[in-house]
């Protein structure tokens, strides 16, 4: 089965703007910006895919490439196996673009006018049209405002009526760019369970989204990419970017020995595990946590676990602490 969506060495370059003085004085140079170089991915069907990056890293202008709104300089963009620069009419049927752009709604219409008349646009009947800006209505809690004009819209409302139009049409491919910026916690809580429970566990759709927001990609992205001034930094499962990271890891190990036997032991000279923290648990008695830092190149969690129990400590849990996606982007970024 063709992927979802794929891009092959996809570029993109804008012209710069350029000042008279400048055309007269070098007539034949172009000076570009470089947006997305080479970029290539593969989504598959189903899944959701999160594109992470700086401002300005080139998320927005993949998203624009896939949608066919803008053209890439070169290189390829295939979404269900059909060129993006060759159908463009076929691919909007399969996809629908969720961008937080208010200037492409009318101010003096209200909300439910807007959503009417994009339903015509896209050619859906009457019956279905009013069904449907029900459902999506009360998706994104918009009951009390949805008869409102959108110029009193406040812009975490014009966002949710974005995301409602970007559902209108039901599509199987979904490009959301960054599509909880400015939502309210639980409104943005709502919309990222109802992505990944109902649109993509429950219908099989799939989705590509851009984000700045970490904890969003973590909660609903099953594979992310990493971009920085349009080049991929990393790519995979976030498991998979903690692992290329993971030289030295955290692990709480909780132990139900005194304190005095684990110190007796950790104080030994040839104790070489670093211990972060031992202290004794402040819900529970008689009961000791450790933090201990284990560098995988050298040593390994196992050993220690075997260390302490060969020194009658009793253990009751080990658990391996991840660390959070916002700092291994930080680390990806600052390379
Ligand atoms: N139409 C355009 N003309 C010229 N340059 C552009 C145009 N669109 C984007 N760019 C440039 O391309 C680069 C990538 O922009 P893009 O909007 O794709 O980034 P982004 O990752 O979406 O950023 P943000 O997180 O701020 O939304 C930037 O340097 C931007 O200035
Ligand atoms: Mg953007």
């Amino acid at each position: 089965m063709p992927y979802a969506i794929e891009t092959l060495n996809l570029s993109k370059r804008f012209p710069l703007p350029r000042r008279y003085r400048e055309l007269l004085l070098h007539p034949f140079s172009h000076p570009e910006t470089v947006a997305l170089d080479n970029i290539s991915v593969t989504v598959n069907h189903g899944e959701i895919f999160g594109v992470l990056g700086p401002n300005g890293s080139g998320k927005t202008t993949l998203i624009k490439i896939l949608s066919t709104l803008v053209l890439p300089t070169t290189g390829k963009a295939f979404i269900n196996n059909i060129d993006v620069t060759a159908d463009e009419k076929n691919i909007k049927k399969i996809i629908g673009y969720v961008v937080s752009d208010e200037r492409s709604f009318f101010w003096r219409l209200t909300g439910r006018q807007n959503l009417r008349f994009f339903c015509s646009l896209n050619n859906i009947s009457a019956p279905k049209t009013d069904k449907k800006i029900e459902e999506l209505v009360s998706l994104m809690g918009l009951e009390k405002e949805i008869d409102q004009v959108f110029q009193n819209y406040s812009s975490g409302n014009k966002q949710k009526i974005a995301i409602a139009r970007g559902l209108l049409t039901d599509p199987q491919i979904l490009f959301l760019d960054e599509p909880t910026k400015s939502l309210d916690p639980v409104v943005a809580y709502k919309l990222r369970r109802f992505i990944k429970d109902a649109l993509v566990a429950e219908s099989g759709k799939t989705v590509l989204i851009a984000t700045n927001n970490m904890q969003e990609a973590e909660e609903i992205c099953d594979r992310v990419t990493i971009i920085q001034n349009g080049k991929i930094r990393r790519s995979g499962t976030i498991g998979e970017i903690q692992r290329i990271f993971k030289e030295k890891e955290q692990y709480i190990l909780t132990l139900k020995t005194p304190i005095e036997q684990i110190l007796s032991v950790t104080h030994r000279p040839d104790f070489k595990y670093k211990t972060c923290t031992i202290n004794p648990s402040p819900f529970r008695n008689e009961v000791v946590l450790m933090t201990v830092e284990i560098n995988a190149e050298k040593e390994s969690i196992s050993d220690l676990i075997e260390l302490l129990v060969g020194m009658r400590i009793k253990i009751e849990s080990c658990e391996c602490e991840r660390q959070p996606l916002s700092q291994l982007f930080v680390k990806c970024i600052n390379e």
